[in-house]
């Protein structure tokens, strides 16, 4: 059977599922993929550290040599943030490596120029994690929707801050102590400013826009506000006017066919199938000129759920590979402009 050589870069709360899902599920990816997935190195910060489970002489602390050097086929990156990661992504193509990744503040901000090196190196790029932990949303606007239009996009896509505004609203909890726990669940980014200022749900809002409109969206692009702002008495008044805050991503077309992404806190009312997203949970609505109206729901954060999604993509990009095939990782044939921001 073909082997075919993966080498992980990050071994955090999601990279050390995804280590042990290759060290321990072998015989079941490669009869789903086709092929052995063989894990030839983990990089990580410190590798003195105990990794139970993930054997020592796979751990490097040089990522760079692991990707110049191991001649991977795959390389998944699960560092976070936008160096060394971009780095590293861009040296893992010139290697002639597929990608995975679940970086999304690298893609929405260098996004283009990584799909554009992907692309002229014929490598596949796979970012289901980037988005929506374990919710499938991008392989449905990449593949799926692609002969549609897509009009809309909206929704919950951080989970730390569904949490907390959850914790908030059903058990009174206060802001910082909701937090501590949605970090020790690990759920928040390594800076949880990244979920609570917004700036998460801004990534993977500009990801969404760029690929349900075909179009080059980056998070510069879009309007941001957090949830540092909602105080209790908020979520009182929202409760008194039956509704619940949540944090919302929204990408749309407007009145002159530019697009409109915003990220904001929402009075949702509770009769909205958005009011009852709780806890970690992420939810999509897309509106599309024929398929309508259709809703994605579920584990938005966490180890395990986003595992799963970096795994199916590995599975995915593993197969494309044995065939010699490639998946365009993002169309920009629209090139719409982007509408300018404005206060909501
Ligand atoms: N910190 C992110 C969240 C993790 O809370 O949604 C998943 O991208």
């Amino acid at each position: 059977q073909r082997v075919l050589k993966v080498a992980l870069l990050g071994c955090g709360t999601v990279g050390a599922k995804v280590a042990h899902t290759l060290l321990t599920q072998r015989a079941d990816l490669a009869a789903k993929s086709g092929c052995v997935l063989e894990l030839v190195g983990v990089a990580v910060r410190d590798a003195s550290l105990p990794r139970p489970g993930i054997p020592d002489e796979l751990l490097t602390e040089d990522p760079a040599a692991l990707v110049a050097d191991s001649g991977a086929d795959i390389v998944i990156e699960l560092i976070g943030g936008i160096d060394p990661p971009r780095q590293l992504i861009l040296s893992a193509i010139e290697h002639g490596a597929s990608i995975v990744t679940a970086n999304k503040a690298l893609l929405a901000k260098h996004g283009e120029e990584i799909y554009a090196a992907a692309e002229r190196k014929g490598v596949d790029i796979y970012y289901e994690a980037a988005v929506a932990g374990a919710i499938p949303i991008v392989r449905p606007l990449r593949e799926s929707l692609v002969g549609d239009q897509i009009l809309a996009v909206m929704g919950i896509v951080n989970g730390t801050t569904n949490y907390i505004l959850d914790k908030m609203t059903t058990e009174h909890q206060d802001f910082a102590t909701a937090l501590a726990t949605a970090q020790k669940l690990g759920y928040a980014e390594a800076d949880p400013t990244a979920d609570i200022e917004g700036f998460d749900a801004a990534s993977k809002a500009a990801i969404l826009a760029s690929l349900a409109f075909h179009s080059s969206v980056r998070i510069d692009d879009v309007y941001r506000e957090g949830i540092t702002g909602v105080t209790s008495e908020d979520i009182q008044a929202a409760e008194l006017a039956d509704c619940v805050i949540k944090l919302l991503a929204v990408a749309r077309l407007d009145d002159e066919g530019r697009i409109e992404v915003r990220v904001h806190p929402v009075m949702v009312p509770r009769s909205h199938p958005l009011a009852v997203v709780s806890g970690a949970n992420n939810a999509i609505f897309i509106e599309a000129a024929n398929a309508g109206r259709l809703m994605f729901m579920g584990p938005g954060a966490g180890g395990s759920p986003t595992a799963s999604a970096v795994t199916g993509d590995l599975v995915t990009v593993a197969r494309n590979r044995l065939r010699g095939v490639e998946n365009p990782a993002h169309s920009v044939y629209q090139g719409l402009a982007v509408a300018p921001m404005r206060q909501t």
